[in-house]
C-alpha cells in the first residue's frame, strides 16, 4: 500500500542548507526514516523560476539500482535538477543526456577511442602538468591551492586529449569556467554554444588531419560502430562534455582532498611514505569522501512503488551521491578517511554504475594520482594554513579558494 508523501520540514532545494558543505544533518535523517523523500522546489537565488519538485533517493542501494535500471529512471530528459528544453539538456550534457540505442552508440563509438591505452599514453603529459603547476608555486611562502597551484592543471590535460592549439587554450578554458558557473543561464548556455562551435571547427581541421596534435580527435571521427559515424556536430558536443565533466571535478577531488588530508595528517604521511602502493586505494577513497558531483537527476518513465510511495511517470529523481558515499550500513564510520577501507561495495562518487557510469573515471584516478605523487616528491611540507572558501553549490563539491603555507625544514 503507498502513502502520500511525508512532508518536511526542509527542502534539499535549498540554497541555505549547502551553505557551509553537503547538507550532511538532513541527508543523515533522511537515510535513516525517509528513504525515498518529496522535496518542492521553491524560487530561489540559484533558479529564480523554481521548479515542479523532484523525488530523492539517499541510500547506497537504492542510488545503485537505479542507476542500473536506465529504463525505469531515464537520463534522457536531462540529468540537471532544473528542467531545461531538450535540445539545450543535448547541449550541455551530450550523451550525458541520451538513453537506450542512442546513448549506447554513442556509448560505443567513444569508448574505442577513450581506451586504457590512450590514457597511459598521457600519463608523460599530465605529469610535465603537475611539474608545471608545482612550479609556480614552490617559491611562495604563501599561497592559493586551488589558484595557484591546481589551476589550469585539469583543464590543459583535456586541451591535450583533445589538441586545442596553445593559443586558444586560455579562452576556450575561460568560457568553460562561464559555462559551468552559470546553472542554465542564457549567458551560460550561449557560452557552451560556442564551446560546441569551436570544438566542432576543430573536428573539421582534424578531419583534414591537419594537426599532429589532433590524434585523439582524428580517431573520433574515423571511429565506426555498426557502419555508422558520430558526425561533427556530434563530436563537438562531446568534446564540449569533456571539458565541462573533467576539469571542475577533478579540480574538486584534488583540492578537497588536499584538505581531508589536511584533517586526517597521519593519513597523508602513511600514503606518502608508501606512494605508490597504496594509490590505488588512497585514490578512491579521496574520491569517496569528497564526492565531487554530489548528484545527478533521472525522470521516472512509469509508475514506480518504492519505500511505500509511488514515484509517477514523469516525477524527477535525484541520485544523491554525496549521501550515498556517507551510508553507515556500507562504509563503517563513513566520515573517517581512511585509505585502508574495506567496504561492503564500492562507492557511487563516479556514479552507482550502469550505462552511464563515468567515462574519465580512469583519466580521473590517473591525474589525481600523478599530482599528490608529485606535490609530496616536491614540496612534502604543504599545509593548509586558513579557512577553505567553498563554492555554494548543490551540485558540484568544490572550492574556491584554500590559502596554503609552504613550511621549510
Ligand atoms: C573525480 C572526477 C570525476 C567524477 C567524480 C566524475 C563523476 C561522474 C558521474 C557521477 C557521472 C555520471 C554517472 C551516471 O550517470 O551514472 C559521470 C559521467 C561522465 N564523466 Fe565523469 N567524473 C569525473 C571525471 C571525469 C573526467 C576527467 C572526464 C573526461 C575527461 C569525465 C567524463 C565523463 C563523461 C563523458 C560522462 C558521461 C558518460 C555517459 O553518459 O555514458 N569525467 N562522471
Amino acid at each position: 500500500m503507498t502513502t502520500a508523501p511525508e512532508t518536511l520540514d526542509f527542502t534539499l532545494a535549498d540554497p541555505a542548507l549547502w551553505a557551509d558543505g553537503p547538507a550532511a544533518k538532513e541527508l543523515e535523517y533522511l537515510r535513516k526514516h525517509q528513504p525515498l523523500s518529496w522535496h518542492p522546489e521553491p524560487p530561489t537565488e540559484w533558479f529564480p523560476e523554481g521548479g515542479r519538485g523532484f523525488w530523492s533517493l539517499v541510500r547506497h542501494e537504492d542510488v545503485q539500482a537505479a542507476s542500473k535500471d536506465q529504463e525505469t529512471f531515464s537520463s534522457g530528459l536531462g540529468t540537471e535538477m532544473i528542467d531545461m528544453p531538450l535540445e539545450m539538456t543535448r547541449v550541455y550534457g551530450g550523451m550525458l543526456n541520451m538513453t537506450g540505442d542512442e546513448h549506447a552508440r554513442h556509448r560505443a563509438i567513444v569508448s574505442r577511442v577513450f581506451t586504457p591505452r590512450t590514457l597511459g599514453q598521457l600519463a608523460p603529459r599530465i605529469q610535465a602538468h603537475a611539474q608545471r603547476c608545482i612550479s609556480r608555486i614552490k617559491d611562495l611562502a604563501e599561497f592559493d591551492f586551488m589558484e595557484d597551484l591546481v589551476g589550469d592543471f585539469p583543464a590543459q590535460i583535456i586541451c591535450d586529449l583533445m589538441g586545442v592549439p596553445a593559443e586558444d587554450r586560455p579562452e576556450l578554458i575561460r568560457r568553460t569556467g562561464i559555462a559551468l558557473a552559470g546553472n542554465g543561464t542564457a549567458e551560460s548556455y550561449e557560452t557552451m554554444k560556442q564551446i560546441v562551435d569551436y570544438a566542432r571547427g576543430l573536428a573539421t581541421a582534424a578531419e583534414g588531419g591537419v594537426s599532429e596534435e589532433a590524434g585523439l580527435l582524428k580517431k573520433l571521427i574515423e571511429a565506426e560502430v555498426d557502419g555508422q559515424r558520430l558526425s561533427n556536430e556530434e563530436v563537438g558536443i562531446f568534446l564540449a562534455l569533456l571539458l565541462t565533466a573533467g576539469i571542475e571535478t577533478t579540480a574538486t577531488s584534488i583540492g578537497q582532498g588536499f584538505l581531508a588530508m589536511s584533517l586526517y595528517p597521519e593519513q597523508r604521511k602513511t600514503w606518502a611514505s608508501n606512494f605508490d602502493a597504496l594509490a590505488p586505494k588512497a585514490v578512491e577513497e579521496l574520491v569517496r569522501w569528497v564526492t565531487p558531483v554530489m548528484h545527478f537527476r533521472r525522470t521516472a518513465t512509469r509508475d514506480v512503488e518504492l519505500h511505500g510511495q509511488t514515484i509517477r511517470e514523469g516525477d524527477k529523481v535525484i541520485l544523491w551521491y554525496t549521501s550515498a558515499n556517507r551510508d553507515a550500513t556500507v562504509f563503517e564510520d563513513p566520515e573517517r578517511l581512511d585509505f585502508a577501507r574495506e567496504s561492503a561495495s564500492p562507492h557511487v562518487a563516479f556514479g552507482g554504475g550502469g550505462p552511464h557510469f563515468c567515462l574519465g573515471a580512469q583519466l580521473a584516478r590517473l591525474e589525481i594520482s600523478i599530482f599528490f605523487k608529485e606535490l609530496f616528491q616536491a614540496l612534502p611540507n604543504v599545509a593548509v594554513s586558513g579557512d577553505p572558501v567553498r563554492l555554494h553549490s548543490n551540485f558540484v563539491n568544490g572550492l574556491a579558494h584554500l590559502p596554503c603555507v609552504t613550511q621549510r625544514s
